[in-house]
C-alpha cells in the first residue's frame, strides 16, 4: 500500500498496524525516514520524501513510488497527509483572514495531492483491485472553534471528490471511500483543543490515532460478510486480515455462483 503523512499521528499509527499485519507500506512525508522512531523492516527503502504542497514535485514522487512497486499491483492508497494552519497566536484563520498563499498550500496538500496520486497510480490500483481511503474531517461539515476556513473547505472538497472518484474508479474495480475523524490526539490539534472539547464529546475524551488506524484497516476488507462457495465466511475474512500476500494466494470467492445470495456488509 501507499500511505501519505506517515511520519506522525494517524499515519504513523496506520503504518504500525498494517506493518504488524504483514503489509508492505510505501510511505510519503516531508520528513526523512527515522529508523529510531519507526523500527519496521524496509522502512528506509520504502519511504518517499516529498512535499505534497508542491504539485511540481508530484511527477518525481510518482516515479519514485512506481520504481519501488516495480510493476507489482497496488492494493491500497491512503491519502492521509493533511495540515491545518493557524494564525500567529495559534488561533483560527477565518474566511476574512486566511492569506491566499496559505489557502493554496492547504488545498494542494489536503485536496489536490490525493487525486494526483490516485490518478498517477491508477493502473497499479486497477491491477491490485485496490482501495483508496481519503482522510477528511468532521470540520468539512461544520464550523469548528480551532480549525480554519481553508482547512474546513479543503476537507469538504475532499469529501465531494471522494464521491466523484468512487463513481469514476468503481467500473475499474477500485473502491474509493473517506473517513471523517473527529478530535484525535495528534500534533494537528491546537494546544487547548483537548481540554476544551473533551467535555462536550459524548465519550468525554478525544480519540487516539490507533483507533482511526483500525477504521482505515476495516476498508481493506474486500468482502465484509462475503462468503465463499461453501458458505465459509471466516476463512476469507481471516485471509483479508493477513493482507495482500494471503489475499493473492486465496482463491477469490465466486460471487456469481454462490448460493447464499447477494454479499452484504
Ligand atoms: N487529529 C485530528 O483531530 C484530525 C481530525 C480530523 C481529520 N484529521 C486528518 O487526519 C490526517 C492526519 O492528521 P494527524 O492528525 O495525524 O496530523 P499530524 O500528526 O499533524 O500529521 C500530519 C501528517 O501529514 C504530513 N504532511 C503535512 N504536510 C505535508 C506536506 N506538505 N507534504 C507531505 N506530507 C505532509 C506530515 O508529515 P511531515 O510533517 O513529515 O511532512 C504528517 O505525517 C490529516 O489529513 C488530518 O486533516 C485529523
Amino acid at each position: 500500500m501507499v500511505l501519505t503523512g506517515a511520519s506522525r499521528g494517524i499515519g504513523h499509527a496506520t503504518v504500525k498496524l498494517f506493518s504488524e499485519a504483514g503489509w508492505r507500506i510505501i510511505t510519503c512525508s516531508r520528513q526523512p525516514f527515522d529508523g529510531e522512531l519507526c523500527p519496521w523492516d524496509a522502512g528506509a527503502i520504502d519511504h518517499v520524501q516529498v512535499d505534497l504542497g508542491d504539485h511540481r514535485a508530484m511527477p518525481r514522487a510518482l516515479e519514485d513510488i512506481k520504481a519501488r512497486l516495480a510493476g507489482m499491483p497496488l492494493h491500497a492508497l491512503i491519502n492521509n497527509a493533511g495540515f491545518s494552519p493557524k494564525n500567529c497566536e495559534g488561533g483560527r484563520l477565518t474566511s476574512l483572514t486566511t492569506p491566499v498563499d496559505t489557502w493554496m498550500n492547504v488545498f494542494h496538500v489536503n485536496f489536490l495531492a490525493p487525486i494526483l496520486l490516485a490518478r498517477g497510480l491508477f493502473e497499479e490500483l486497477k491491477d491490485g483491485s485496490g482501495t483508496v481511503v481519503n482522510v477528511t474531517s468532521i470540520v468539512g461539515s461544520r464550523v469548528h472553534p480551532f480549525a480554519g476556513t481553508a482547512y474546513a473547505t479543503s476537507k469538504a472538497a475532499l469529501a465531494c471528490l471522494t464521491r466523484e472518484m468512487a463513481h469514476d474508479f468503481a467500473p475499474h474495480g477500485i473502491r474509493v471511500n473517506a473517513i471523517a475523524p473527529g478530535e484525535i490526539k495528534t500534533d494537528i490539534l491546537s494546544p487547548d483543543a483537548e481540554a476544551l472539547l473533551a467535555p462536550v464529546i459524548p465519550m468525554r475524551r478525544i480519540g487516539t490515532p490507533d483507533e482511526v488506524a483500525k477504521v482505515i484497516f476495516f476498508f481493506m476488507f474486500r468482502c465484509g460478510k462475503l462468503r465463499d462457495r461453501r458458505g465459509n465466511q471466516d476463512q476469507w475474512r481471516t485471509a483479508c486480515l493477513s493482507g495482500p500476500p494471503f489475499k493473492r494466494r486465496m482463491k477469490k470467492p465466486d460471487v456469481k455462483r454462490q448460493s447464499t445470495g447477494v454479499p452484504s456488509i
